[in-house]
């Protein structure tokens, strides 16, 4: 492993005015989004889907640091031939991958997850890196909720099995000399309010934390992901944007350590302009240990997703949205967004 190399990865994933591109939904998952706006999801229309946002060249090569990528787009090609992931590479950003394999159910715990794909993750992580992955992401899923036992979700066992899959997958990539996005998401689908989002937030990432260390990951070569502090979707009471942003600073002051040069968020169902202002009004409070910014899927593909509604004539307007979506939050991870520029459209 050669640790400076990837901490300099790292450090670009997370430069200044610049976010990462999710764009690593499954196949199950894209063909949901290409339901809604009624296209066929065949490996053809995801192709065509993902070829226009990069080829969307101000938004990649201005606001975006890399992309993670779904296995089937990692091999795909552009319509004229060329690899998709020189398209990302020639406009400046790094390609990353998705390797975890899912999810599955947890024994003795009902109703929670493990996630899984560690098997042959070693071979993998080495084709990837041939194929020019210099990243890699994986997703732990926790649920917050009553449970069915009286007892709550999530377990500790819940929590426990996910750290050590996290820490044994980010071990491996950086063997592999690839830089570990890890992922430990805290659903917010509940009613749960926002001090119970903090308090299980903060239980995951220390136990996360506690894994990294014991299987030797190098923290100045990962990439943390992880949920803001905010509010369940169906909670009566929702915090406001200072709330939100405040407490995950806080949260994460508590159990980041500052070796870790970035953390990129996801958008986990918030609105295209939540996820924008929470993330504005965290790097507005300035002074933090480590870059903060942004890891969106739906809050940087649903405006182009709609824009674009599977029609050849609607590419250039996907890409308008797109561009508009990522230099919002190209802003946030200055302090410098506003409201008020949501109107100006580009
Ligand atoms: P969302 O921003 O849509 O939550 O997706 C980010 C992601 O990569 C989830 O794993």
């Amino acid at each position: 492993m050669n640790l400076a190399d990837l901490n300099k990865v790292a450090r670009a994933m997370v430069a200044p005015g610049k976010g990462i591109l999710a764009a690593d939904e499954s196949s199950g998952t894209i063909k949901k989004r290409f339901d809604a706006i009624q296209v066929e999801s065949t490996e053809e229309t995801r192709r065509d889907y993902r070829e226009m946002l990069f080829r969307s060249t101000e938004a990649m090569s201005k606001h975006v640091s890399g992309v993670i990528l779904y296995d089937e787009t990692i091999w795909q090609n552009a319509k004229d031939g060329t690899p998709l992931v020189k398209l990302i590479e020639q406009s400046g950003a790094i390609p990353g991958i998705k390797v975890d394999e899912g999810t599955q159910a947890l024994p003795q715990c009902p109703g929670e997850l493990v996630t899984v794909g560690l098997d042959r993750l070693a071979e993998r992580l080495k084709k990837y890196y041939e194929r020019g992955a210099r990243f890699a992401k994986w997703r732990a899923v926790i649920d917050i909720g009553a449970g069915t036992d009286g007892r709550g979700i999530p377990s500790m066992t819940a929590i426990s099995v996910n750290a050590h899959a996290l820490a044994r997958y980010a071990a491996l990539c950086q063997a592999a000399q690839i830089v570990p996005i890890v992922e430990p998401e805290v659903l917010m689908d509940g009613d749960h309010d926002i001090d119970r989002c903090y308090d299980v937030t903060q239980r995951v990432l220390n136990k996360t934390f506690q894994e990294l260390r014991v299987q030797r990951v190098e923290l100045e070569g990962m990439v943390l992901k992880p949920n803001m502090a905010i509010s369940g979707k169906k909670c009566p009471k929702q915090a406001s944007v200072d709330e939100v942003a405040e407490k995950t600073v806080r949260m994460l002051k508590a159990c980041v350590p500052a070796a870790v040069p970035g953390i990129a968020f996801l958008s986990g169902g918030q609105s295209d302009e939540d996820a924008t202002a929470h993330l504005n009004a965290m790097n507005r409070i300035g002074n933090l240990p480590w870059r903060l910014t942004f890891s969106y899927g739906r809050a940087l593909q649903a405006a182009p997703l709609k824009a674009w509604s599977g029609r050849p004539e609607n590419i250039a307007a996907g890409q308008r949205a797109f561009t508009h979506r990522a230099r919002m939050n190209a802003l946030a991870t200055k302090g410098e967004w506003e409201a008020g520029l949501e109107k100006k459209v580009a």
